[in-house]
């Protein structure tokens, strides 16, 4: 991405999550919104964000774990509802961008196979988290309609080491703990450091993103017409084949049984975010390009 250039700075809220710290790495010049203020008073954010005149704000921050928000639902509608409709006020105040994170969750309650398009279904949340996300894109349209709501698939990479973005700056030696949770790469590799087992359901369907090529877009991004658009790499493969296209490309033979879960797709269909140059590889052609990148490809020797 190069965001690196704007005349009025770009704002990252969530800058120590897993893809708030990847976005922070590839735009040095970017500012995270202090974790603090994120969970403190509207009135302290947006009196940051209108000193802070920002010229694209991009909403990282959430509460994710699905677990977590089942358990604390209104922390989770704090963090998912109420705070990306503070910052779409605040943006359409300081005529920032916003760029605001949903997820293909919204798709769980769906009896329909699949793949989705925005405009073709009424998506159906089946959880909490997923309940908020939608309810949070409605309500930051209805403040700001020019904000941009990306609905990301399962994302990955592998971890952070150096260059993580800390409380404490910088270049700090340990990274945060958000920056490297589990993703569906790591699970993989972990399982076979370990000789664990490993399995996937044969009847889910849904795409999985090279979360660097997520963020190498997300400048286009910025030039979108608001919205809600379906975000990441199409993936016609089941999560059983998913996995064992992984190790195949990662050179890797290791079993991987069928966990035999029911149908449950979160299948995107991603020709809208296409049509506006963003043209991600499927999920496969994305575990090449993590590989390439981080030179993962003699694992097997
Ligand atoms: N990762 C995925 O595979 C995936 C898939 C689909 C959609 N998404 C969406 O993409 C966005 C980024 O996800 P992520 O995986 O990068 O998230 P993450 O790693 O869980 O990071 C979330 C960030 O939000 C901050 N945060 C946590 N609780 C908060 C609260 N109560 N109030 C304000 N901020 C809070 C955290 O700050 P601290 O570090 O300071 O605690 C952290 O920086 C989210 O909107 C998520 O829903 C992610």
């Amino acid at each position: 991405m190069n965001l690196n250039t704007p005349s009025r700075p770009v704002l990252i809220a969530g800058a120590h999550g897993f893809t708030g710290s990847r976005v922070m790495q590839s735009c040095p010049g970017a500012v995270p919104v202090p974790g603090e203020l994120l969970r403190s008073a509207e009135q302290r954010l947006t009196d940051f964000i209108r000193a802070a005149e920002p010229q694209i704000i991009i909403n990282a921050a959430a509460v994710s774990d699905i677990g977590a928000c089942e358990r604390d639902p209104e922390t989770s509608y704090t963090a998912n509802v109420t705070l990306p409709v503070i910052l779409a006020g605040a943006a359409r105040e300081t005529g920032a961008k916003l760029i605001s994170f949903s997820s293909d969750q919204v798709y769980t309650g769906l009896t329909e196979s699949g793949p989705y398009r925005e405009d073709s279904l009424l998506p159906v949340p089946a959880n909490v988290y997923a309940r908020h996300k939608l309810e949070a894109e409605q309500r930051v349209l209805d403040v700001n309609p020019d904000a941009v709501l990306l609905r990301a698939t399962w994302m990955y990479d592998m971890p952070l080491y150096r260059g993580a973005v800390l409380p404490d700056g910088p270049g700090s030696a340990a990274p945060s703990p958000h920056a490297n949770r589990g993703n569906f790469l790591i699970t993989v590799l972990d399982a076979v450091l370990h000789g664990r087992p490993l399995s996937f359901p044969s009847r889910r369907y849904r795409g999985i993103t090279y979360v660097r090529q997520a963020v190498s877009f997300l400048e286009q991004a910025s030039r979108l017409p608001g919205g809600i658009y379906n975000y990441g790499s199409e993936n016609d493969r089941n999560m059983l084949e998913t996995a064992k296209a992984l190790l195949q490309e990662l050179k890797l033979e290791y079993p991987v049984q069928d966990s035999g879960q029911i149908q449950h797709n979160l299948w995107m269909d991603c020709s809208r975010i296409r049509s506006f140059g963003m043209d991600f590889d499927s999920t496969v052609q994305g575990f090449r390009r993590c590989i390439r990148d981080y030179g993962l490809r003699d694992l097997s020797v």
